[in-house]
Formats: C-alpha cells, sequence, structure tokens
C-alpha cells in the first residue's frame, strides 16, 4: 500500500491486514506507558483545510504513540489567507521534512493530487463528500472488536448519505468485508445514482430497524446543502431520527454508531447518544489504533521504518 486514499479498492486481505494490526495497536494502547518505537525520527504532517475534532487529534495521537514527530497545518492562520495554492502548501511542508502526509479537504481528489506532487505516503483524511477511509476502518476495528466478524451482520446507515464520505467509505469496507448494508434516507438524500454501490436503499427506517444489528446514523450536512433536501425539521427528526421510542425497537444485541459530530435531538436522541449500546466513544478511541495501523503500514511499506531502526 502506497497511500491510503480510497476503501473503494482495498480487498479483503488488505482491510483484514489492517484490522488484525489495529488490534495490536490496542494493545499497545492499552499499557501502562502506550508508546511504541517504530516511526522514531520520522515526522508525520497533518493538513486540514476543513475543520475536524477526532480525526486530526486521532492522526496526531496515533502518531506519537508510534514515536513519530508531528507537524500540523491549520488554514485559518496560514499563507493560505495569502493565496497559497494547496500543491506550494504541501509542497513546503515536504521541505520541511514530512514524511507522511494527512490531507483533509473540501475539494473531492485533492489528496490525489497531493499524492501526485510529493514522494512521501499520502492519508486521506477526508475529501469533500469523496471518501475518509480511516474513519471506515476505525468503523469496521469497532463492528469486528464487538460482534466477532462483520460477515453476515445487517448494517443500516442512516440520514444524509448524498453528502457523506464516511458512508462512501463505509459500504466499501463492510461489504468487502462480508456485511450487507442497507443505506436508510430521503430520496433526496441518497446519491443521485446508485449503480456501483454494493448495498440496497430504502426511505422507511421503521420498515428496517428490528431486522438491523448495526444502526450508523449520520449527521446531515448542511455545510454541503443537506438541509434543503427535506422539509422540515421535525419531519425528518420524525423519519430518520433515532428516538426513544425508535430505539426500543432495534433487535437484542443491536448496536448505535456515529461517527461524530453528534447532533443530540436530531438523528439521535440525547439518551440514545448516552446508553451503553451506543459505541461512539468505542469508534472515537479504537481510532486511534486503526490510525497507528495505517501510519505504521504505509512506513514500512515505503521501507521508512526499516531505516530508522537499522
Ligand atoms: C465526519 C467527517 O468529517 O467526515 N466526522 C469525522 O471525521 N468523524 C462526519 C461529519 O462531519 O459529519
Amino acid at each position: 500500500m502506497k497511500n491510503l486514499l480510497t476503501t473503494e479498492d482495498l480487498g479483503r486481505e488488505t482491510l483484514e491486514r489492517l484490522l488484525d494490526l489495529s488490534d495490536e495497536f490496542v494493545e499497545v494502547l492499552d499499557r501502562e506507558i502506550p508508546k511504541v518505537p517504530p516511526l522514531r525520527g520520522l515526522t508525520v504532517a497533518t493538513l486540514f483545510f476543513e475543520p475536524s475534532t477526532r480525526t486530526r487529534i486521532s492522526f496526531e495521537r496515533a502518531a506519537k504513540a508510534l514515536s513519530a514527530d508531528v507537524m500540523s497545518f491549520s488554514p485559518g492562520t496560514s499563507s493560505l489567507k495569502k493565496g497559497e495554492s494547496l500543491k506550494d502548501t504541501a509542497l513546503t511542508l515536504r521541505a520541511m521534512g514530512a514524511d507522511i502526509m494527512v490531507v483533509r479537504h473540501r475539494a473531492v481528489g485533492a489528496p490525489w493530487r497531493v499524492a501526485e506532487w510529493v514522494d512521501v505516503p499520502v492519508v486521506n483524511g477526508g475529501d469533500g463528500a469523496h471518501q475518509h477511509p480511516t474513519q471506515a476502518l476505525l468503523d469496521a476495528l469497532t463492528i469486528r472488536r464487538h460482534f466477532g466478524k462483520l460477515d453476515g451482520l445487517e448494517i443500516g446507515i442512516v440520514g444524509d448519505i448524498r453528502h457523506s464520505r464516511v458512508a462512501r467509505s463505509d459500504v466499501y469496507a463492510f461489504s468487502t468485508l462480508g456485511a450487507k448494508v442497507t443505506l436508510i434516507a430521503p430520496r433526496t438524500l441518497l446519491p443521485r445514482d446508485l449503480d456501483g454501490w454494493p448495498c440496497t436503499a430504502t426511505g422507511d427506517l421503521d420498515d428496517v430497524i428490528e431486522r438491523l444489528d448495526v444502526i450508523y446514523l449520520l449527521r446531515v450536512q448542511t455545510e454541503r446543502g443537506g438541509a434543503t433536501a427535506f422539509p422540515s425539521w421535525p419531519e425528518y427528526v420524525s423519519r430518520f431520527g433515532l428516538s426513544r421510542e425508535r430505539f426500543a425497537r432495534l433487535a437484542d444485541g443491536a448496536v448505535v454508531m456515529h461517527p461524530g459530530p453528534m447532533n443530540r435531538g436530531v438523528e439521535i436522541a440525547p439518551e440514545v447518544a448516552d446508553s451503553d449500546r451506543a459505541l461512539v466513544l468505542d469508534q472515537v478511541r479504537l481510532g486511534v489504533a486503526a490510525r497507528m495501523a495505517v501510519l505504521f503500514t504505509l512506513a514500512t511499506g515505503r521501507g521508512l521504518t526499516r531505516e530508522v531502526t537499522a
């Protein structure tokens, strides 16, 4: 693996190798001193052109747990304000010694462009409404650690699928690992064309809720126009929100997931978000290990770890 840009082309073997490695890093993070040396001497740069709480901090924590140094770029205080391009920003960070770059950008495809410009591994930390592969990896890890496998599980992804890079990445990863995925959303929040998506779709949550093993909720992406796709918020909440009443209809053993940030009272009732069947904080916790697995795999793939340990 040279870069990690999308889950669309990840085969089952690669995904399982990354998940196995993540399990090992979960064990490292549980130690009294949660740190190992393989990325010593390397620098991971995070280039986040869009807001982020979890993803950026999680990558930085992962890099540090592998003993890498971290360089962090944010547009608010940078020369972007002076018109500097994505290309010059990436080349500048590379020239300062970035060995791995994590890129989040509002433009679809931006991390692929960066990967053409720099000679180091690039991780897609989220490009527009397109892909967010490490989220899919941590989601698959959370599900696999809870259920033991994804094979045969029924996973429903509910909400603004059209504008969600999380949904796009999850659908491919979950189905490659053997789960049956159903997208649940109003027609206007489903992708225009579902050709090639390895899943089915419905507009009726109540029709399918009882057969789900995992209900994965998404925020309405208001910044990408999501809220213009339905008549009113109360109407959206009543049809697609996981209320207490709907939560009570879930099968025994079914779990609730959400990538964050959650809008409590919209896609998820506060009591549901706080219930012990919501795995939201497990997702966050396991995200660090999943990102360690990605950084480690990319560094070894390019021979970077061998160089520093030699
Ligand atoms: C998501 C994102 O930024 O794509 N959050 C995340 O990375 N955990 C989802 C969102 O913003 O709704």
